[in-house]
């Protein structure tokens, strides 16, 4: 059941003015808070994991206690999602418990399905598309860094994979150019590109990673191997020419920032220096997240 129900599911699928609001938002709540109450009390959010998680796990059952609201975890293998029950039988089951559901897998069309079976609002916590929470952690990182995004660059460097998908939704939504080095077989869809470029975003394929950082004001990678890859070797073999390093680094614009969702694997899409370097804010971006997922659950809830 869509509706009026406000959904959380994808950069793409919301417009500009409502993403600058929960950022803005995430802002102010990071800086007070004591300022944002306890609107969520006597709120329930079901956190469902079909995957493995750290950051996305605590920064929702933490926000959403803060917040003065309570948390249900369902892990797949201990609850019935797992041993068959339909997504669509589970939100209309879940929707009769709960205020809100956030839900972490491998399928896009599991996040749709609880959507439009459900009646409460839905929170994508990462599919294989996308990952649009961090993303919105990551711009507010950028903008308490560096001030506003719109009209400034940012590089991808490595995997063309979920993040670098909701960063394609960005930059069409925040109004920034992005500049993607991917191999060739990892690349994101040219249709993506073609959407965010008639969609307000400045968004290409550069030729090569020193192409991709020349001049940018932030440099962006994630992990070349992810939960459900298997072809390891393959992967490394060729991602090594998009590490990021500080000779990389070093074609960026002085007071560049780097940054990375986490987990990261140090050593190979970035290195210690970089990571552990003053221009990265990965810490900033992973406490982001508990600061722009707050803003999130108010949105749905309660505006
Ligand atoms: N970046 C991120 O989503 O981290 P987790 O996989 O730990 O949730």
């Amino acid at each position: 059941m869509t509706g009026s129900v406000r959904h959380f599911l994808d950069l793409d699928q919301l417009d500009g003015a409502t993403l600058r609001l929960i950022l803005d938002r995430g802002l102010a709540m990071k800086r007070s808070r004591e300022a944002a109450g306890k609107p969520l009390a006597g709120r329930t959010l079901a956190l469902i994991f079909e995957k493995p998680s750290t950051r996305t796990r605590v920064s929702f059952e933490v926000g959403m206690r803060q917040l003065g609201g309570d948390v249900v975890v369902l892990e797949s293998q201990g609850s019935q999602l797992g041993r068959g029950e339909t997504v669509a039988d589970t939100a209309r089951v879940l929707s009769r418990y709960v205020d809100a559901i956030m839900i972490r897998t491998d399928s896009v069309s599991k996040l749709t399905e609880l959507a439009e079976h459900g009646s409460v609002p839905v929170i994508n916590g990462l599919t294989d598309r996308s990952h649009p929470c961090q993303v919105m952690a990551d711009v507010m990182t950028f903008e308490e860094h560096r001030g506003p995004i719109k009209g400034r660059v940012v590089a991808w460097s490595g995997d063309g994979n979920n993040v670098a998908n909701s960063w394609i939704h960005a930059a069409a939504r925040f109004g920034f150019t992005l500049r993607l080095a991917c191999p060739e077989a990892l690349k994101p869809p040219q249709a993506l590109l073609d959407w965010a470029n008639a969609s307000g975003g400045a968004v290409s394929f550069a030729d090569s990673p020193q192409a991709a950082v020349a001049g940018a004001d932030c440099v962006v990678t994630d992990t070349w191997v992810s939960m459900n890859h298997l072809d390891r070797s393959e992967r490394i073999n060729l991602l090594t020419p998009y590490r990021v390093d500080e000779r990389l680094m070093a074609g960026a614009r002085p007071d560049a920032v780097f940054m990375h969702c986490l987990p990261a694997h140090r050593g190979e899409e970035v290195t210690d220096a970089v990571i552990d370097g003053a221009r990265s804010v990965v810490w900033d971006e992973a406490e982001n997240r508990l600061h722009i997922q707050k803003a999130i659950l108010t949105w749905c809830l309660i505006d």
